[in-house]
């Protein structure tokens, strides 16, 4: 086994997170303008070859495990079942998270390239209001491929939604019941500020301590902990096996365990999603860099990995770009 990728706080590194693309085709109002972005030219985008070859050594020579594909939206990416293919014959669990348009059409395929799973975006059922949160009116399409995501045994399935004070908040209960009736396993997000109109508002974000008042009083709920280093913190509903997630990313950070890096869609390494810097992997892949080369950048780069985000300090600044170039 090579050695760990491991930074100065004794974190190891073991999950790489790969955009696909900075576009969506959705316009979450939390997280872009009606306009959409200025999106990165063709040309700067990671080829196939080049992100295999990335995860090739994050796979043989950095201990990396685990991939998950993001995005923008990773399945606006052309031919991304063969990606898929050619990413999970190298050995690592493949994953993907996604909006889920277009998913119905891509769900088989993507299992039969050897997806081990799918989370996918849903933040309200209703369809009037799907369609203010994301400017389209596209929710028959995420229905559609969560359940042809299910079908196709990428299971367990999990939704994510991100609750907002006067905007979904009244539906908390209620994604919970729909998730359960069809055996997806639901999950609520703590918003971050990440967005591209730099709008955060913490005062509009649900806590979790919010959320578990919310469905503690519908439900008795069991902790079950949380895996490993998994962001999502987990409760059971007592006398069923449905599990509810909290994504607490602000109000109960969980940087410490820490083990993950992220690639951009142009090939830039992040050490953080809140990182300040980045390190262009790109422009040693096209300047003809060797694997030792490339190996040798990454673990520079996790070695000056910070100790977390900064969002609860006065002087928190957002990074400069917004979560949907960065990859959730
Ligand atoms: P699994 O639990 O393996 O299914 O995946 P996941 O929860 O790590 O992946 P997913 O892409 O569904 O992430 C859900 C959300 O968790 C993201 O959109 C982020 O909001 C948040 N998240 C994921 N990774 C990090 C992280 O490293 N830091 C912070 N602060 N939030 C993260
Ligand atoms: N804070 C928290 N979650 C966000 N997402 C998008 N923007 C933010 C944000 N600012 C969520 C999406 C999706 C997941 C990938 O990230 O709703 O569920
Ligand atoms: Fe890791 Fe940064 Fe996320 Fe904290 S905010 S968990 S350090 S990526």
């Amino acid at each position: 086994a090579p050695p760990p990728l491991v930074d100065r706080f004794g974190r190891v590194h073991t999950d790489l997170r790969v955009s696909l693309t900075d576009r969506c085709n959705l316009r979450c109002t939390y997280c872009m303008p009606a306009e959409g972005l200025n999106w990165l030219p063709k040309a700067e985008v990671l080829s196939d070859d080049e992100v295999v070859r990335l995860v090739r050594i994050a796979v043989r020579r950095l201990g990396i495990t685990s991939v998950r594909l993001t995005g923008g939206e990773p399945l606006l990416r052309r031919g991304l079942p063969a990606l898929v293919a050619r990413l999970t014959e190298l050995g690592p669990e493949v994953s993907l998270t996604t909006n889920g348009i277009g998913l119905a059409r891509t769900a088989a395929a993507l299992q039969q390239a050897g997806l081990h799973r799918v989370n996918v975006s849903l933040d309200t059922l209703r369809a009037d209001r799907y369609a203010e949160i994301t400017r389209r009116d596209r929710i028959a399409d995420v229905l559609a491929g969560l359940a042809a995501a299910q079908a196709a045994g990428l299971a367990p399935v999990k939704v994510n939604a991100v609750p907002v004070r006067g905007v979904n908040d009244d539906e908390i209960v209620g994604l919970v019941e729909f998730a359960a009736r069809h055996g997806y396993r639901m999950r609520f997000i703590e918003s971050m500020p990440l967005d591209a109109q730099g709008a955060w508002d913490r005062d509009k974000m649900i806590t979790a301590d919010e959320l578990l008042e919310i469905l503690g009083a519908r439900w008795d709920l069991v902790p079950v902990g949380r895996h490993g280093n998994a962001p999502a913190e987990e409760w059971r509903i007592a006398g069923t096996d449905t599990v509810i997630g909290v994504i607490a990313s602000v109000t109960r950070p969980f940087c410490g365990g820490c083990d993950r890096v992220r690639l951009t869609a142009d090939g830039q390494l992040r050490n953080c999603l809140f990182a300040t810097t980045e390190s262009d992997l790109r422009a040693l892949l096209r300047g003809a860099a060797e694997d030792s080369a490339i190996e040798a950048a990454w673990r520079r780069t996790i070695a000056r990995k910070g100790p977390g985000h900064d969002i609860n300090s006065a002087d928190f600044v957002q990074p400069d770009r917004p979560m949907s170039a960065i990859g959730g």
